[in-house]
């Protein structure tokens, strides 16, 4: 089925409600950086996590039309709360052209801690989608999966707050509750949270961290060999980041967010090597 020698040039569309999907941008650079990518963050009506599904719908909607209409080949919603609200609404939209959602990497926590606690956290309104629910559904027999919300972190991080004391209490008020009955596994599920993964280490003690990210550029990568449209570009592809706010601070955020983020990818391939 799959057409293997061809290839196609256009960009992949990145999109999530702000800042956060970048950390998915990083891992998708890093695996793929030949690809050119189109990243569009809607930082000006951040945070989705505590809008209605419908906004967060229409907003997402909105978004990716255009970045189709601007001539995307594939569409990564690189965030877990547009993905609950929106995937299955916009492939049939868009049928024919690729769209990967994010997941809480609930399956891998659970296969690495088999009647272990793992706690997801991730936004209300992601954690009170169908598709949450029913992900949840098939794994909580196979250990204690706990939802944990987090309302404000992803727009701390939105707000430049990578770590300090007001996000070091934030998560310590957040685990209290797991203090004496600590989680083995502790599920990244937004994508804003990559970028305080270390504070989040520190509140979750001996638990270790899942992020969906690596998965979700390996599962992009696998699309578009299926559709014969990775590029044949042998240099490395552009990278455009945009912003529904987009001041000059915004964008000067957002490049600094690519550049920690694929330093940490760097660093985590050259520990597993
Ligand atoms: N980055 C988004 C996610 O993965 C959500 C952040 C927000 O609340 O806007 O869920």
């Amino acid at each position: 089925m799959p057409m293997t020698d061809t290839y196609d040039n256009r960009p992949i569309a990145v999109f999530d409600s702000g800042v956060g999907g970048i950390s998915t941008l990083s891992e998708l650079t890093t695996l793929m950086p030949n690809e050119s990518y189109l990243y569009f963050g809607d930082s000006l009506h951040a945070p989705y996590g505590s809008r209605t599904e419908e906004e967060v719908r229409a907003f997402t909607d909105e978004h990716i039309g255009r970045l189709i209409e601007k001539g995307a080949k594939a569409v990564v919603i690189a965030c877990n709360t547009a993905t609950g609200a929106a995937v299955s609404y916009l492939r049939e939209k868009y049928a024919g052209i690729p769209i990967i959602g994010m997941e809480p990497a609930i399956k891998p926590a659970v296969e690495a801690y088999p009647g272990g606690r793992v706690l997801v956290m991730a936004t209300p309104v992601t954690l009170a989608s169908g598709k949450f629910r029913a992900l949840m559904g098939t794994y909580e027999k196979n250990a204690e999966v706990i939802p944990l919300p987090c309302p404000n972190l992803a727009q701390m991080v939105e707000a430049g707050v990578l770590e300090g004391e007001a996000l070091d209490a934030y998560l310590a008020e957040l685990f209290l509750p797991f203090r004496d009955r600590p989680a083995d596994a502790v599920v990244l599920g937004c994508t804003h949270y990559p970028f305080v993964r270390e504070a989040i280490e520190k509140a979750a003690g001996k638990a270790e961290i899942f992020d969906g990210g690596s998965g979700t550029a390996r599962e992009v990568q696998h699309q578009l060999r299926l559709h014969g449209s990775l590029t044949d570009r042998t240099t490395a592809g552009e990278v455009i980041i945009d912003n529904s706010d987009p001041t000059e601070e915004r964008l000067r955020f957002s490049e600094k967010l690519l550049e920690v983020g694929r330093e940490k990818c760097k660093a985590r391939m050259s520990e597993s090597s």
